[in-house]
């Protein structure tokens, strides 16, 4: 099928170039001429593990090509996806301008195509929207002159760092249409990735909104749900680790999303949750969990600062931290809302010098913090002299790391563990003072 994705930032890049993958013929559209010369040069401005690889071999196959030129692609196409941001407005919801400026344009470019039968051209909102925006397309669409053009909504459920996977074996694909005719073209669209009996499940628009809403909001509860048990863990000395396991083996609960950790971060979780709490919010329903999440999480991400400061007495001036790990989670170099900023922040605020390193994300904690901080090309050159290691990431190369050398280039043998990735009794052994998130000490 021939597609077109307005927007290649990480949800348009990866949803076009898998699409490619499985065979269709895909053009990638963005206004910044910058990121389409990247892309045509053979090479990506973020950082996802295979995509490359994966843009690379379609573009080589002909089957994939990026280019600035928004009429041309979306007259070829037969399906257009809006795939653009839709970043946090001052009032918490979010902002649609990019989306409504795109169907717009589409609108512009298709104004005097001749309708065609059902099915046979459809834009798609692939960009997290509020409910109500898929019908709000579907208007502008129609004042544009394209009554004929019919509208889906199709949320993506990608992760960062594993969102080739998540979109070539999705858990489920959920697609929201007013007509039957255009479920079918996006069951087509999808059949390849749906093999392995996975489900393909037809709503309203509004229904699939919603959806992704509420699968974001379950998730990011769920997270701030067991950050309140560790804590409170840690005050009655009981360990999360054990609790988690003993709530996980019950099937109701499972163990899948309930490791606590240094707070939530990333484009989506925080700004979505602000978006469902602004959507009660214009429909006269406060969500009280929702907003209790939310502020779970601020609080959350100063829970290490805490610990830390609690450690060295509250007086941290003069202080040498090591910090490893700035993304807000592994296999990303995406710093957006990320718990380690909020850490270096107020590190830096109470006097400390930081030491920082991070697999992927130092360019982009470069970009924010300039020369405020140091930044170590390998993780052990962040420890030299540092009066202590705080763990914010849970990078892979962190789990088992010569503790041996950990002890000779630290001057103080403290570690503030983030993401429990070690466990107290091997760091004792080691001649480490620990402190983990919920393991039982404050
Ligand atoms: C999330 C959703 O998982 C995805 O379905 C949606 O499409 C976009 O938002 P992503 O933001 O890429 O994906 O990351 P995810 O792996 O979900 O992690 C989000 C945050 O929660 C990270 O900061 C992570 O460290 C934190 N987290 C996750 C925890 O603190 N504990 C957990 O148990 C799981």
């Amino acid at each position: 099928m021939k597609v077109t994705v307005v927007g290649t930032g990480y949800v348009g890049l990866v949803t076009g170039t898998c699409l490619a993958e499985s065979g269709n013929d895909v053009t990638c559209v963005d206004n910044n001429p910058a990121k389409i010369e990247t892309l045509n040069a053979g090479k990506l401005p973020i950082y996802e593990p295979g995509l490359l690889e994966l843009v690379q071999r379609n573009r080589h196959d002909a089957r994939l090509s990026f280019t600035t030129d928004l009429r041309t692609a979306v007259r070829a196409a037969r399906l257009i996806f809006i795939a653009v941001g839709t970043p946090q407005s001052e009032a918490g919801d979010a902002d649609l301008t990019a989306v409504f400026a795109v169907a717009d344009a589409i609108g512009a470019a298709l104004k005097d195509e001749p309708p065609g039968p059902p099915g046979s051209r459809v834009v798609i909102t692939k960009s997290t929207v509020p409910v109500g925006t898929n019908k709000a397309v579907a208007g502008r669409l129609a004042a544009a002159g394209c009554p004929h053009v019919e509208v889906a909504s199709n949320p993506e459920f990608l992760k960062e760092g594993a969102a080739i996977d998540d979109f070539m074996k999705p858990d489920r694909v959920v697609v929201g249409v007013r007509r039957p005719e255009v479920a079918e073209v996006l069951r087509e669209l999808y059949a390849p990735f749906l093999r392995t009996e996975r489900p393909f499940l037809v709503m309203t628009p509004e229904s699939a909104e919603m959806t992704k809403y509420a699968a974001n909001a379950m998730l990011a509860t769920k997270i701030s749900f067991i950050n309140e048990m560790a804590n409170l863990c840690d005050r009655l000395h009981a360990d999360i680790n054990d609790v988690r396991k003993g709530i996980g083996h019950d099937q109701r609960i499972g163990f899948q999303f309930l490791f606590p950790g240094p707070g939530y971060g990333g484009s989506c979780f925080p700004k979505d949750i602000e978006a469902v709490i602004a959507m009660g919010r214009r429909t006269g329903l406060p969500l009280k969990l929702m907003q209790a999440v939310d502020a779970v999480n601020d609080d959350q991400k100063l829970v290490l600062f805490g610990k830390i400061a609690a450690h060295f007495g509250g007086d941290l001036a003069g202080k040498t931290l090591a910090v490893w790990g700035l993304a807000f989670k592994p296999r990303t170099d995406d710093i957006r809302e990320a718990p380690a900023l909020t850490l270096i922040d107020e590190l830096l605020a109470a006097g400390v010098k930081v030491r920082v390193h991070d697999p992927e994300a130092m360019e982009n904690v470069r970009a924010l913090y300039g020369e405020k901080l140091y930044y170590a090309d390998k993780p052990y050159g962040a420890l030299e002299g540092a009066d202590g290691l705080a763990i914010v990431t849970e990078w892979p190369e962190f789990r088992n790391p010569d503790f041996e050398l950990i002890r000779r280039l630290l001057a103080g043998h403290v570690v503030f563990d983030g993401r429990n990735v070690y466990d107290e009794r091997t760091m004792s052994q080691y001649g480490f003072t620990y402190y983990g998130i919920g393991r039982g000490k404050r």
